[in-house]
């Protein structure tokens, strides 16, 4: 509906955020989506929520699946995972997908940094 980002954003602005994301600004990508949201629980394990560096926390997670890990990013999970509609932002379907790909795939760094640390004590 903009022809340039930079009108869209000044449209947004004078509008209102909420209106401009539920008219389909751009997603963001998995990284913003984190750092905007999903980092306040996630970063520190805040609400016992598995934090992005514990990987034993992530190992029995990753193992049902990612499209369960999706599931649960769409409905929420327990008491303190939001779903996503509980979010004053709109999420899109692919910024849902990319923020869950986004923490999966930092788990799983934080594994292979803890293999090649204990590998490299022997
Ligand atoms: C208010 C705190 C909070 C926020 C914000 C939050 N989470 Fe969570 N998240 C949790 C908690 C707590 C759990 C563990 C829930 C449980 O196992 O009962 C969790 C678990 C998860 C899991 C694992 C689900 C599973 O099936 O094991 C994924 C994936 C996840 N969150 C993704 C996200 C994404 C993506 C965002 C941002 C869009 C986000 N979370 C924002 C608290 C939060």
């Amino acid at each position: 509906m903009c022809s340039r980002y930079s009108i869209c954003y000044a449209v947004c602005i004078a509008v209102g955020l909420s209106v401009c994301t539920v008219a389909g600004a751009r997603d963001r990508s998995g990284v913003e989506i984190y750092n905007d949201i999903c980092s306040s629980c996630h970063e520190n394990g805040d609400f016992a929520a598995p934090k992005l560096n514990d990987f034993a926390a992530w190992k029995p997670r990753l193992a049902t699946g990612k499209r369960a890990l999706y599931q649960s990013a769409f409905k929420g999970l327990g008491d303190n995972m939001p779903a996503r509609n509980e979010y004053e932002s709109h999420l899109s379907d692919r910024e849902i997908y990319d923020a869950v790909n986004f923490m999966v795939k930092k788990a799983e760094q934080y594994s292979s940094d803890t293999d090649l640390v204990a590998s490299s004590r022997h």
